[in-house]
This record gives C-alpha cells, structure tokens and sequence, in this order.
C-alpha cells in the first residue's frame, strides 16, 4: 500500500519505528545509514510538518525527533486511525517498550507498578500522586524491582501532557476513574483503569464514548477475566455443564470491621485536597474519608457492592453471557451493628431480572457462614459466584473452582487456580499491552464497555438501596427512566474544573 505522496509504507513504518524505538541522539543521516533503501526524509514529510521544515530536519537530533514524532503520530492516529493504519503506522512494535504511568500509589498501585515493572517490554516511566508521603516508598519499591527511577508528577493533568507517555493505569479512587479516564483518552494515551469503572453510571458510558472516539485501548481492571480457572468455568456454564444456567449468585462476604468516628481536622502536610477531591463535593477534610476509606462514602464511593463486589458481580454476568444491563433491579440492606461514620451498607441484598434469569448478589460484612461449599479465604472472607443450573451448580472463587452435579449434590470437578499467585494481575496486565501493541480493543479480556456495564449493576442496586424499593431500568438509554427520583443518582454535580463532559 502507498500512501498519497508515493512514499511507500514501508518507509514511513520503519521511520517511525527508528524514531520511537531509540534512546540515543541519532542524527537523520546516521538513520539512513541503519536503515538502507528507506526515504527517511520523504517519510517525515509525508507524516506532515507541523514543527519543522524539511531542511531543518536533517540537522535535528534524534531525541528532539522523537518528542515530536510521538507527538505527530499520535494525532495522526487522533485524526483517524483508518488514515494511520492504510499508512501502515503502528505506535509501537512487537519489540518497542511500552512507557507506562502509575496515577494512584497506595494499595493498588504499588500492585500496578510491583505487576508491569516485571513485564518485558514495559516500564514504568512516571509515577503521580496527590500525596507526597507515598512518592517515596513508591521509588523505593520500583529501585527494587530495577524500573529505572520515574519521573514524578503531582498532578494527572501533567502526565497527560507529557510526550514520553504510551499508557496509564488509574490506582485513584472510583469517583476519578471516568473523568481520568476521558481526559487519558484525549490525550492519545492507553488507559488500564481499575474497577470501578465509574463512580456513576452517567460517567461510565461517557468513558467508553471516549475509548471509542479516540481509538484507544482501555482495560478495566477486574482481572478474572485473564484468570485461567476463571475462563474455564465461565466456558463450562456457558457450555451447559450444570445444565440451564437459571441463576447467577455474586458473594461478597468480605469481613469489614468498623471504621469508628473520626473528627474533621487539617489536611495532613504533602498532600493536594483539592486535587484529591477532584470531581467530587469538596467537604472539609476527615482521615475516616481519606485513603482506602472514602469507598463506605457515597461521594466518593459506592461501598462493597461496587468495591470487592463489582468483581463477582461482573464474574455472574459474564456467565450469564449478558451484554446490558438489566431490566429490573431491587435492593435492600443497611448498615447493622456498627455505630460509626459509614453511609454505605455493611449488609446488602440485591436482585436483577435478566428475564431468562436472575443474578443476584449479597454483601455480608459481618461474621458469616459459607454458601454453595465456597473456600475461606485468608481466614476470614468467602467471596465468589455460585452458578445455579438444572443440573447442578458450579462455584468459583480465587481459589479455583467446583462443580456439585445431580440431585445428590455429588463433586464432580475440582479445579485449582493455575496463576502461580492466587488472584495474579499479571495476567490481565499481559493482556493490556498485548493490545496496546496490537491496537485491537478486541484482544482485550475487559474492554472499558464490560467494565461500564457492570459497574452499572452496582450503581443500579445502589440506587434501589437509595430509594427504597425496586427500579426499572431502561438498558438501551441507561436510565431510569421517567422515574426523576431515582435518575438522580444517574450524575452528579461535578465541581469545576473537574466535570465531566457530555460530549468527550
Ligand atoms: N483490581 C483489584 O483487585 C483492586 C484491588 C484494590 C483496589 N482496587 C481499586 O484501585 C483503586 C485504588 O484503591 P486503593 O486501595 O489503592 O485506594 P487508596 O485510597 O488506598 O489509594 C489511592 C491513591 O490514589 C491517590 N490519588 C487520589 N486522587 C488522585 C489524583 N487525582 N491523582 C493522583 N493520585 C491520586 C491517593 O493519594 C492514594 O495514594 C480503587 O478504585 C479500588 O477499587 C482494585
């Protein structure tokens, strides 16, 4: 294939690989030299000039190419990836680094850098966090792991900005995961967002617009969907193992203890409030809606249903081969036995009519029993789905899976997990970059949409919890509705700059 000017592809591909690919300064003519029969000069014009004339380029230095070219591909590809792709252009080959950013340093993304530093191919070029108290021990752990020393951002907006970035992982919390991960995709960046999806179901459907618009590869981060024992349950109910599957059960039985009552007080030193508020309502400062603990506030969070929960809930669906939300919701619980500053449920029922069948979903944060001969986990939380078919039932957890067939009950199959690391991300992160390199969001385990599409289940139970009884639910226009009270908790207000756009 030739593109307009008659520069063949081959020699724009190879130019850009030359550019991208090269660390030290490399001038044009030495290029040419390392890559024989290829227009270098006539493949850089055709890529247009926006920063440099074509006489001036035989004198400019790799390094300062390679800014420009990152910069100038990515808007090609911006523009419209099918012009990119008839030119032959790919950002990164089989064998180009991917340079990733961590934004979130805390619990889940010392695991995001712990997890893509180890994968060839990939490094974790910038880290960024709101808090300077966890810039540190973030250094300390990837000068451990021999990830060459990152370059250090307080601000999101910045390493959006920045030229020297392929991909990003969102580690913050959910009330940031959508607008993150809007402004990542305008940037031209890959985004690896955690689960949630979204703080809101509104939100959610604009990041997948923006995947969308943007052509970027976005993977959510609910990881079972690269687990091995994971997929090869989810075959056998699909396949009819236990027969016609007529429910879906979702477990989260995670021990909570009580979180206490905490005054407000000052804004610990190092940190960004406001940053850290982002979207959400700016309410004085309190350590109890701080780190890990803003999921049991709803202006922040969306309590376990949509933490520990949202990975279960999306496990049930994914059985149930169920591409929407459904048609009906009802949900009921509350927060028992603790006196303390928790708005979100410690206990919660929540049921969904897909028609054919009915996934419901139970969070228990309180000393319970086990269902369906589900495994104990770190002595103390049993979290997993219990399929129900008719003709028997299949449970799967972090551990594995069993399948208890026949009126009798009998054990028929016991799996183990094969990752060697129960609950491993490096699968799910292998999957990520695959696709980042093969630009294909077809190859990805969990696009953004599953990840919407879920998240919606939790935010759909919620706001029947909310309100007080049960919801139907509109799947195709993802609301509730004429129902004006229950809509409400579709949005939320966005505080400037921090809002969400309705057109991404
Ligand atoms: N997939 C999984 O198995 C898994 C496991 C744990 C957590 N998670 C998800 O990961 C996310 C983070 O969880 P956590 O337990 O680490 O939370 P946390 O509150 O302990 O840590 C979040 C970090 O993000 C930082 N942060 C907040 N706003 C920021 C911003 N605007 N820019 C940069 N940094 C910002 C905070 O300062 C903090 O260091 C949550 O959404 C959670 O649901 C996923």
């Amino acid at each position: 294939m030739r593109p307009r000017n008659g520069v063949a592809a081959a020699s724009v591909k190879t130019f850009v690989r030359l550019v991208l690919a090269r660390d030290q300064p490399l001038r044009l003519s030495e290029m040419a030299r390392r890559a024989p029969g290829t227009n270098l000069l006539a493949a850089y014009e055709f890529l247009d000039r926006p920063y440099l004339r074509a006489d001036t380029i035989a004198k400019t230095s790799l390094r300062s190419l390679r800014g420009i070219m990152t910069d100038l591909v990515r808007r090609v590809f911006l523009k419209s990836t099918v012009a990119a792709a008839s030119a032959g252009v790919s950002i990164l080959g089989a064998n180009d680094r991917i340079n990733l950013a961590v934004i979130g340093l805390r619990g889940r993304g010392r695991d995001h850098m712990a997890t893509f530093s180890k994968i060839p191919g990939c490094r974790v070029a910038a880290i960024c966090d709101i808090d300077a108290g966890q810039i540190g021990p973030a250094q300390k752990l990837l000068d451990e792991l021999h990830n060459p020393p990152p370059v250090v951002y307080r601000d999101l907006r910045r390493v959006f900005e920045s030229k020297d970035i392929d991909a990003v992982t969102i580690a913050t919390p959910n009330h940031w995961h959508a607008l993150a991960t809007i402004w990542a995709c305008q940037a031209g960046k890959d985004v690896y967002v955690e689960k949630p999806a979204s703080h809101s179901i509104w939100e959610g459907r604009r990041a997948v617009e923006a995947a969308r618009k943007y052509s970027r590869i976005v993977q959510c981060g609910m990881q079972a969907r690269s687990l091995e024992h994971y997929r090869r349950a989810i075959e056998l109910v699909r396949n009819g193992g236990i027969g016609k599957v007529y429910m879906a059960k979702g477990l989260c039985f995670k021990r909570r203890l009580s979180i206490g009552r905490k005054p407000d007080g000052p804004v610990p030193a190092g940190v960004d409030y406001d940053l850290w508020t982002g979207p959400a309502a700016k309410l004085p400062f309190n350590p109890n809606r701080f780190h890990y603990n803003w999921h049991w506030f709803w202006n922040t969070g969306n309590g376990d249903i949509a933490n520990q929960g949202v990975h279960e809930m999306d496990i049930a669906r994914w059985g149930l081969n169920k591409s929407t939300a459904p048609a009906k919701v009802t949900s009921m619980g509350g927060k028992f036995v603790y006196d303390d500053d928790q708005e979100t449920p410690n206990t919660q029922l929540a049921a969904f009519n897909y028609g054919d069948a009915e996934q419901v979903f139970e969070v228990r944060g309180l000393i319970t029993g086990s269902e369906g001969n589900m495994v104990l986990e770190e002595e103390k939380h049993y979290i997993g789905v219990i399929f129900l078919g008719s003709e028997g039932y299949l449970t799967v957890d972090c551990n594995g899976f069993q399948v208890f067939m026949g009126e009798k009950r009998e054990r028929t199959q016991q799996v183990q997990h094969v990752e060697e690391e129960i609950w491993s991300t490096r699968p799910h992160a292998e999957n990520f970059l695959k696709a980042v390199r093969s630009r294909n969001r077809g190859d990805l385990n969990c696009d953004i949409l599953e990840g919407h599409i879920s998240a919606t289940l939790c935010h759909m139970a919620n706001t029947s919890y909310r309100v007080g009884r049960t919801l139907a639910f509109d799947a195709k226009g993802e609301t509730f509705g004429a129902d004006s009270e229950a809509n409400r908790y579709l949005s939320r207000e966005y505080r400037a700059p921090f809002r969400v756009p309705s057109e991404v």
